[in-house]
């Protein structure tokens, strides 16, 4: 049987880093409230407006492809979770293709919000199972500094820019992607959204006055149904691969919120040593934060390690990913 193995991580952030105290000084919050609240210290946030989602992502395969010694034009096929691409069309694949020349791949950007890059990872996944690719690049990626109201004190807090990639080749080892649970419900959309620059309401003069491309999110719901659903579906895909806690070395978590985090672990019964966590460096950065915690955790990471990857996000969508890791 083939499956899907991760054999490299590549992964980038904006250099400008907006701190807890920076955010204190443009609207009424405390680094304490956030601290508390959310578990987040800073983010990076790109303060370059001729940058786009596009450019990080090129980075993040850039340093990809370096470590696994192979040139973008080996990559037969580019996904890029995202919910910020650089135009509404073309894909903000092609364009990270064309600014790599990575010119025999094709690519296209899947839409799943915060669960945009375990989407894009299991599809990505099912081209290198059927035998039919040999290279496939998952990339998560948002810019979410650009769709979001730093008068809205809410939101602004919670949300940071990055990107993560992953590149997938098939083994016939015991590694790789194993299992997956994933599900959407798009009742959850009331809660969770950005009202305008869409075909339902395309931008006017009148949207823009009324901060509708701004993501309008209604926390406390949102969260309750995090909780309920992360915590579920990673012990659901636990119970169904007959996994231990005893037998998982990782948990790598959407990161919107350590509160959320901490509870999926706590239902999982695992130890907090066992749990990813970046979210005090970055805030949530939607589609970026799975790759990113696999970026900076790659160096602790050993082959054969099981590492339960969970998210949660706008759609609603959610799911978990039972993966082997597949090198030292
Ligand atoms: O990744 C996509 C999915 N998104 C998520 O998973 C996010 C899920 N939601 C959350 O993480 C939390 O709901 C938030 C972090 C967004 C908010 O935390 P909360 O504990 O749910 O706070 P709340 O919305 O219930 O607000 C509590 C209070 C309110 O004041 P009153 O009405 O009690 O006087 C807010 O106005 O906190 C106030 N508040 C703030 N205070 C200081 C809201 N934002 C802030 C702020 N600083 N930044």
């Amino acid at each position: 049987m083939i499956r899907a193995a991760i054999t490299a991580v590549g992964g980038y952030v904006p250099e400008n880093i907006v701190t807890n105290f920076d955010l204190e000084k443009i609207i009424e919050t405390t680094d304490e409230w956030i601290t508390t609240r959310t578990g987040i210290k800073q983010r990076h946030l790109e303060n370059n407006p001729d940058k786009a989602t596009s450019d990080m992502c090129v980075e993040a395969v850039k340093l990809l492809c370096q470590k696994r010694g192979i040139s973008p034009e080996e990559i037969d096929l580019l996904i890029c979770g995202t919910i910020t691409p650089d135009m509404v069309f073309p894909a903000t694949a092609n364009v990270i293709c064309a600014k790599l020349g990575a010119k025999n791949a094709w690519g296209y950007d899947l839409g799943a919000a915060c669960s945009g890059f375990i989407y894009s990872l299991v599809t990505g996944s099912q081209f290198i199972e059927t035998g039919r690719y040999k290279k496939v690049v998952v990339v998560g990626a948002d810019m979410m500094s650009r769709i979001i109201d730093y008068t809205d004190r809410a939101t602004c807090v919670i949300f940071g820019d990055g990107a993560g990639a992953v590149l997938l080749e098939p083994t016939t080892e015991e590694v790789g992607i194993m299992d997956f649970v994933l599900h959407a419900d798009g009742n959850g959309a009331t809660h969770l959204h950005m009202k305008a620059g869409g075909s339902a309401k395309p931008a006017s003069a009148e949207t823009v006055q009324n901060k509708q491309h701004y993501v309008y999110q209604e926390g406390q719901p949102v969260f309750k149904h995090a909780v309920y659903n992360m915590s579920e579906v990673s012990a659901r895909i636990m119970e169904r691969n007959k996994l231990k806690s005893e037998n998982i070395q990782w948990l790598a978590a959407h990161q919107a919120n350590k509160r959320i985090i901490d509870a999926t672990a706590e239902r999982m019964g695992i130890g907090k040593d066992k749990v990813m966590m970046n979210i005090e460096r970055y805030g949530n950065t939607t589609a970026g934060t799975i790759p990113l915690l696999l970026w900076d955790y790659e160096k602790q990471l050993k082959k054969g390690d099981t590492i339960i990857i969970s998210a949660f996000g706008g759609g609603f969508t959610w799911g978990s990913i039972y993966l082997k890791w597949a090198y030292n």
